[in-house]
């Protein structure tokens, strides 16, 4: 599988005729780290992601992969910077009168020369990856949401994709499943050392699947870095969002006025929790080599160290200490195969 490549984004700015979405986002992703990018309903978090395959064009601004400009190239080199992508879209995407094998290698069917018995080959793994084996007979309508998740990703990663998006990919899931949807998406960055972005609304999996987090708030990036600047950011919107709670800047259908956002705080003084305690990250399963990528986040994140939050700072220090060096913790997850 190819390694994960970096994505850098600059200055991007995406309207629908007059209605603006976002303006001036700029972000790296580091090459095979696991993102995570949050916001409330309606912020553009879907807009981003069909912006970050071509499938919307952005006014302003550029997103930088293997040194092209998607948003300038012509449509060849974009339909090959395609195939670097591997996408979860948020229902699935499947084809419903397709069986799973079918939806699972229609990407290389569509975009490869490979001849059937290699197709075969790759798909029954793929499929045995997400823990579908023996179910690809069967239908799109004939099994559980989070099995067709399952299939999405299968498919998500038949081309070897050097980035992979998730859109939701917990959203309808029991909290179980979504704990071993997250597990298999990190032992799935160990074994391709991709790029991963995953939008989400779910806290936990904010909380301890990403090395990165971003926050669209406002038609603006409100932050975007290492795990640990978002979840201790004493920001009111922040600790609104991670503890799902109604008093605070975000409003129902859109950002309250900041006078009434004031006086629900001031309302609230002294009874507001605080910012949920910062939980470890996911370690793989084990018997699943170590990340990649976490190594070189370390090195990363130790060389930003003095330009980050005090908070996040002591943070980053804590884990480094309790990990002692290694990161992984054997025996704290479950072993046994990601079942339905
Ligand atoms: N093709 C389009 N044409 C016009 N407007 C669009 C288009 N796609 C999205 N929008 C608008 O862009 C805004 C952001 O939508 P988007 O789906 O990205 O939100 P989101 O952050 O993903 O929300 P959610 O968390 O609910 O999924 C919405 O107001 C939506 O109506
Ligand atoms: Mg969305």
């Amino acid at each position: 599988m190819s390694a994960g490549v970096e994505v850098r984004v600059e200055g991007l700015s995406k309207s629908f005729g007059r209605s603006n979405i976002w303006s001036d986002v700029s972000l790296t992703l580091p090459p095979g780290e696991v993102s995570v990018l949050l916001g409330p309903s309606g912020t553009g978090k879907s807009v981003f992601l069909k912006s970050l395959i071509g499938l919307l064009k952005p006014e302003k601004g550029s997103i930088f992969i293997h040194d092209t400009d998607l948003v300038r190239c012509t449509e060849s080199r974009l339909y090959e910077i395609r195939k670097l992508f591997g996408v979860l879209f948020q229902d699935g995407a499947l084809f419903g009168s397709m069986n799973l094998f079918d939806n699972i290698a229609f990407p290389l069917r569509e975009h490869t020369r490979k001849g059937e018995k290699e197709i075969r080959d790759i798909v029954l793994e793929k499929i045995s990856m997400v823990g579908l084996s023996g179910d690809e007979g069967k239908l799109p309508g004939e099994i559980s949401g989070g099995m067709r998740k399952r299939a999405g990703l299968a498919r998500a990663l038949v081309l070897d994709p050097e980035i992979i998006l998730f859109d939701e990919p917990d959203s309808g899931l029991d909290p179980v499943r979504t704990a071993y949807l997250n597990q298999l998406i990190i032992d799935l960055n160990a074994q391709t050392d991709s790029t991963f972005l995953i939008v989400t609304h779910d806290i936990n999996t904010a909380q301890t699947v990403p090395d990165n987090i971003g926050l669209l708030y406002r038609k603006h990036l409100a932050m975007f870095g290492p795990r640990e600047v978002l979840l201790t950011s004493e920001e009111p919107v922040v600790s609104q969002f991670l503890n799902g709670r109604r008093q605070g800047p975000i409003g129902m259908s859109e950002e309250k006025d900041s006078e009434q956002a004031a006086r629900e705080m001031q309302e609230m003084e002294g009874e507001l929790p605080g910012l949920p305690p910062l939980k470890p990250q996911i370690a793989v399963s084990p018997g699943v080599p170590e990340r990649k990528a976490v190594a070189r986040r370390q090195s990363r994140v130790q060389s930003m160290m003095h330009e980050l939050p005090a908070n996040a700072q002591a943070a980053i220090r804590e884990s480094l200490q309790r990990n002692g060096g290694a990161h992984r913790r054997d025996g704290d997850y479950p072993t046994e195969q990601f079942t339905r």
